[in-house]
């Protein structure tokens, strides 16, 4: 089959250890299964694997990718659940699995003709969504939606931050939050994407660092190092950091005074399980609301889309059509 790998780590320079090629068709153990796939989107996760994060240099060569929508070996359209894990060993949650994986970490990624998983990672895909908006939600969007709907806390109508506007998750989180009625702020680097955001649904944009008119009762930050200082000042006493990744380093001043002082809330969060995938899936049916995607490109000019996000080029989710 025809497959995107990880070849060589190269922290510096990532994209020089993607190869694209024939790989050996998956072969899944027993209680797996083969999904034909249809779509498969790019993460930021995708780039950490080439730099080496997650993938060791023993496990190359690996299929990269994390999400995919196509056909199961019944003809269904279905969902990639991507965390590899048994629900029972995190206390019915997959993710909490203290040997649970995410898919092109142990087991062959979804950016290929075909990819097996366990045979309970599948979802159903609602006929509402494409196939290229259904493979947008197992990782960012589904991290997403934990973040919002489990681990913020919000009372309805209340104002939150989401740094980053531009990336997989944030653009997730500023199309959710609004569509159930938050007031959404978001910063970009970027006047194009702060324009988006607010064509998503935001309620104000501005430039990451600048003060924003209300303090808010949550942030969503994604970003790191170069937002945790300004997600720290934009909170009221008393809110909440939600917090997933730390694309631009995962070592800010930790500012303990003002953590303490003003009683506020670090969280952390972690994609989400099945069950929440299920809903996920579901709530985009019901609601119309669908992810936002940059670009939608072959699987064979896979280089391309990994080369836009190393940029920081993408608003939204870039996919890939196999
Ligand atoms: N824990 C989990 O389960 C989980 C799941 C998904 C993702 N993640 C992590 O979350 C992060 C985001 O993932 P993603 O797939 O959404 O990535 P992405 O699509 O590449 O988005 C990254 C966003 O971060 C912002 N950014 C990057 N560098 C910045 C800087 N120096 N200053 C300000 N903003 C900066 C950019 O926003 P602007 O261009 O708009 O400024 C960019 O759009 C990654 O680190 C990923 O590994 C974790």
């Amino acid at each position: 089959m025809f497959a995107i790998t990880a070849a060589r780590i190269d922290k510096k320079n990532p994209l020089s250890g993607l190869e694209a090629g024939e790989r050996p068709d998956p072969a899944p153990p027993e209680g797996w299964t083969t999904v034909q796939v249809k779509a498969a989107a790019l993460n930021h996760h995708d780039l950490w694997s080439l730099r080496g994060v997650g993938l060791p240099e023993e496990r190359l060569p690996m299929v990269l990718g994390c999400d995919a929508a196509g056909l199961d070996e019944e003809g269904n359209e279905v969902i990639v659940h991507a965390v590899i894990g048994d629900p029972d060993a995190g206390g019915g949650d997959e993710t909490r699995d203290p040997r649970r994986s995410l898919l092109s970490e142990v087991h062959p990624g979804t950016l290929a003709e075909k990819v097996a998983v366990p045979r309970r990672n599948l979802v159903s895909k609602p006929a509402e969504l494409s196939f290229e908006e259904a493979a947008c939600l197992p990782t960012a969007w589904l991290t997403a939606y934990r973040m919002l709907f489990a681990r913020a806390g919000l009372e309805p109508g209340s104002a939150v931050l989401v740094q980053g506007a531009g990336g997989g998750v944030s653009s997730a989180i500023i199309r959710m939050a609004a569509a159930v009625g938050h007031r959404v702020y978001a910063t970009s680097r970027d006047a194009g994407k702060r324009e988006r955001a607010m064509r998503l649904g935001a309620y104000g944009a501005v430039e990451p660092g600048d003060r924003l008119p209300e303090k808010v009762d949550a942030v969503f930050d994604s970003v790191g190092e170069a937002t945790w200082g300004h997600s720290l000042r934009s909170l009221r006493p008393g809110g909440r950091i939600i917090t997933c990744g730390a694309t631009s380093g995962d070592a800010p001043a930790a500012e303990l005074n003002r953590v303490f002082f003003l009683q506020l809330s670090v969280v952390g969060s972690t994609m989400g399980s099945r069950d929440e995938l299920r809903r996920l899936a579901e709530f985009c049916a019901r609601t119309g609301v669908r992810p936002e995607i940059d670009r939608v490109l072959p699987l064979a000019r896979a280089e391309e889309g990994f080369a836009a996000m190393a940029e920081g080029e993408q608003f939204g989710k870039i996919v890939f059509q196999v």
